[in-house]
């Protein structure tokens, strides 16, 4: 099941907390999204089992979290300041700004004026000034993707942990992009945040690796709870692959606004390491890299058959924290008759991805000792340490449970008068919404069973 429209995660994720406007009591600012205390919980378990699987359940990956703001020649080298660039078209009557793919019949889509600007390279990333005095000279990019501080940072992470290739390094972060025209809720923003590994292989195994990438990531995103049939894979064209790429393949969601990109997974070859290495001379890269005058370290490793020095190719898989909390929701969002008046909403996530593990709910919330209990309980399980668990203190037993079905809580636990005579507690499951008496010296090894 998935949600019918966009407005409907809309509307659940503000009524929830999971997703509101950004600056909202302003007015808001387009493409700016803030995430609320569902969202935050919703979209950290995400980071949690991606990183989960790249550095824990691997024994070749590193991790790393390097700085946002980022020197110009970092960008200059990786291409961004002169490639990353979006064609813009203005309306002379509106005032409207436009990606030139969005103009059909050189018509504004707004105004449907004809009065329009050619169309120019406008690039997408942020400056600021560094240091007290903003004069031009000393300034600072906001990342647009986090992988550029991997390929800075390759030799002294090769160094302090005496990795040899095939290795990769992995990193969530903010990412940063002046988009002309972020739309379609948290799906094309300004600010955003990527999971992306960068793993670096043998020149001639890159093909291989790349497969291996791909089929991992499809497997990791269905793990996740994304349906088999929602997504596909998608070869990018020769002329649309990105200055760095020699071939990429894009995973593909069907969200509610059509089929569109949730992660990349590109061979960028040697072009980034090549770019970025001091003495290029001295190495034979494949790519066409931009010719540094700048770098200060050699980012070749020695190849232990022969001993000469190459430059190691890089699959990239780069995936859209964003977007996959939208995936996700879109995913579990489901409508639910429950007798033939009444419809719920339920959010099926997978229990690790749930915001609320379990909500502990004291069935009369002025009663001490049933809420002393309650508190009891919830303190107990919260140690056990698989996430947020909530002392559900608010509204009637029918709203609470209505409320955490909608925000995915999967099990929620009553305390009431028959706890205080036989310490036993109501569980109630969130898909089957099954109840059943379960003694409190069992509720430990239920709520760690239903977890693992
Ligand atoms: N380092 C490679 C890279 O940045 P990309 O295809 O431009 O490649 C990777 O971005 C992923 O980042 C995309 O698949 C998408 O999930 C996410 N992404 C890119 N631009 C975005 C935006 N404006 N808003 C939200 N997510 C975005």
């Amino acid at each position: 099941m998935v949600a019918q429209t966009m407005e409907a995660l809309v509307s659940l994720c503000k009524r929830r907390g999971f997703i509101f406007q950004s600056n909202d009591i302003y007015g808001g600012i387009k493409g700016l999204y803030d995430y609320g205390p569902m969202g935050v919980e919703l979209k950290n378990n995400l980071k949690q089992a991606w990183w989960k699987s790249m550095v824990y359940e691997r024994d070749d990956v590193e991790g790393l979290d390097a700085s946002i703001l980022s020197s110009p020649i970092v960008l200059k080298q990786s291409g961004h300041e002169d490639t990353f660039t979006d064609p813009l078209v203005d309306c002379r009557s509106c005032k409207s700004r436009w990606k030139a793919d969005q103009i059909k019949n050189n018509e504004c889509p707004n105004c449907k004026s004809k009065d329009l600007t050619d169309s120019r390279p406008f690039n997408l990333m942020f400056k600021t000034a560094i240091g007290p005095v903003d004069d031009g000279n000393s300034f600072a990019y906001l990342r647009p993707e986090t992988c550029q501080q991997i390929f800075t940072n390759f030799k002294n992470i090769l160094d302090s942990t005496s990795r040899t290739i095939p290795f990769g390094v992995a990193q969530i972060g903010k990412a940063f992009r002046n988009e002309i025209t972020p739309r379609n809720f948290i799906f094309r923003v300004r600010e955003f945040e990527q999971m992306e590994l960068e793993f670096f292989v043998e020149p001639g195994t890159d093909d291989k690796w790349h497969q291996y990438w791909i089929k991992k990531r499809l497997d990791w995103w269905i793990h996740q709870g994304i349906s088999k049939i929602n997504l596909k894979q998608s070869i990018v064209q020769k002329e649309e692959l990105s200055h760095y790429s020699k071939a990429t393949i894009d995973l593909m969601y069907k969200f509610p606004h059509g089929e569109e990109e949730l992660e990349g997974i590109a061979n960028r070859t040697d072009f980034d390491l090549g770019s970025h290495t001091k003495n290029q001379k001295d190495f034979s890269i494949f790519s066409k890299v931009i010719k540094n005058e700048h770098s200060t370290t050699k980012l070749g490793v020695q190849n232990l058959s022969d001993n000469k020095h190459y430059i190691p190719y890089v699959i990239e898989p780069s995936a859209g924290v964003d977007r996959g909390v939208l995936a996700l929701l879109n995913e579990a969002y489901t409508e639910e008759k429950v007798d033939k008046e009444n419809t719920r909403i339920l959010l099926a996530l997978k229990p690790h991805l749930a915001p609320i593990k379990a909500a502990v709910i004291p069935l009369k919330k002025n009663n001490d000792q049933i809420v002393n209990l309650s508190k009891e309980i919830k303190n107990n399980l919260q140690k056990i340490g698989l996430g947020r668990v909530m002392l559900e203190n608010s509204g009637n037993i029918g709203k609470n449970y209505r409320r955490h079905d909608e925000i995915g809580t999967p099990i929620c636990i009553t305390v009431d008068f028959e706890t205080l005579d036989d310490e036993t507690v109501t569980v109630r499951d969130r898909d089957t919404m099954e109840q059943k008496r379960i003694g409190i010296d069992k509720l430990i090894d239920y709520y760690q069973n239903y977890f693992n």
